[in-house]
């Protein structure tokens, strides 16, 4: 039996806000413009449009994979030839949309390859998607999509399930073939995310890049620490974002039960790039959630 979130327009609000903030943060990289002013401005937009952020914006660059979101005190300007990821969540009351393009800054093309490598496996997996469909079928024609150009697809980073306030869900999809034994089901809401590299096709674990999670919730006793957990339930969030002394405090006191996220780089010392977009498993395939609506881009 089809299981549809009951509130499905909500998320397809919430996939509309996203790829907007997503197309703005694409715009806004560009040579000399603070990697600061970009993530708060897509920040921004998703607030401005009623939703909050699912999780920091993330400007992943070059060799960096995914995670690193700059910190209180970054001052660090984007310059001419980085490859940056632009990954943006966006959700309203925990119905989340979670989409990713990139971008070469001053476009000089030089990794356009690579780009539509990653642009490219989305297209062919998203394809594959409908209702009884084995994942495996996904993750197959994203690999050959991205190896098709002579490159490979990150095999130990995966597209995801999603379900309210859970934008990691029980459900991975591959990069790669023959790691899944999974079907789709019709109502599901999955993240679809290729990385394509010319390194090894591996991540290591890199500094902390600034983002955190509750692993649950922390209960009443302390008081700062549970208006966090308010705030930010078990989402992903920025240190950015927890900028009165006091919070920070409460954050210190909250650090057994946070999860940190290191950066993803690539192992082999490659760049990346990546596309991604969040969809929804309707009656014969996917309903694209994150995709701009028809008139935007005219
Ligand atoms: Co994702």
């Amino acid at each position: 039996m089809a299981r549809y979130p009951e509130d499905l327009d909500r998320w397809r609000r919430a996939g509309r806000i996203a790829a907007e903030a997503r197309e703005l943060g694409l715009r806004r990289v560009v040579p000399g413009a603070r990697r600061r002013d970009v993530a708060e401005a897509i920040e921004a937009r998703i607030r401005d449009a009623g939703a909050e952020p699912a999780f920091p914006a993330n400007l992943s660059r070059n060799n960096e994979a995914a995670h690193y979101t700059p910190s209180p005190d970054d001052e660090a300007v984007f310059v001419e030839g980085d490859l940056v990821k632009v990954d943006v969540g966006a959700h309203l009351d925990g119905a989340i949309a979670d989409t990713a393009d990139t971008v070469e800054v001053g476009g000089s093309r030089r990794w356009e390859n690579l780009v539509r490598a990653a642009r490219e496996g989305l297209r062919e997996g998203i394809a594959h998607v409908r209702p009884g469909a084995p994942v495996d079928e996904v993750s197959r024609a994203v690999a050959s999509a991205i190896r098709a150009r002579g490159l490979k697809p990150i095999s130990d980073l995966t597209g995801h399930s999603i379900e309210r306030y859970l934008l990691h869900a029980g459900k991975a999809v591959p990069n790669v073939p023959g790691a899944s034994a999974a079907t789709f089901e019709e109502g599901e809401v999955v993240a679809i995310e290729p990385f394509a590299t010319n390194g090894e096709g591996r991540i290591a674990n890199g500094p902390f890049g600034n983002i955190a999670r509750f692993r649950r919730d922390p209960g009443p006793s302390d008081p700062g620490v549970a208006e966090l957990f308010a705030r930010f339930r078990t989402l992903p969030f920025a240190v950015r974002w927890v900028a009165r002394p006091e919070e920070q405090a409460a954050l210190r006191r909250a650090r057994r039960v946070l999860q940190t996220y290191p950066v993803f780089l690539e192992r082999g010392h490659g760049f990346v790039a990546q596309a991604e977009h969040t969809v929804l498993v309707g009656p014969s395939g996917a309903e694209v959630l994150s995709a701009l609506p028809a008139s935007a881009l005219a």
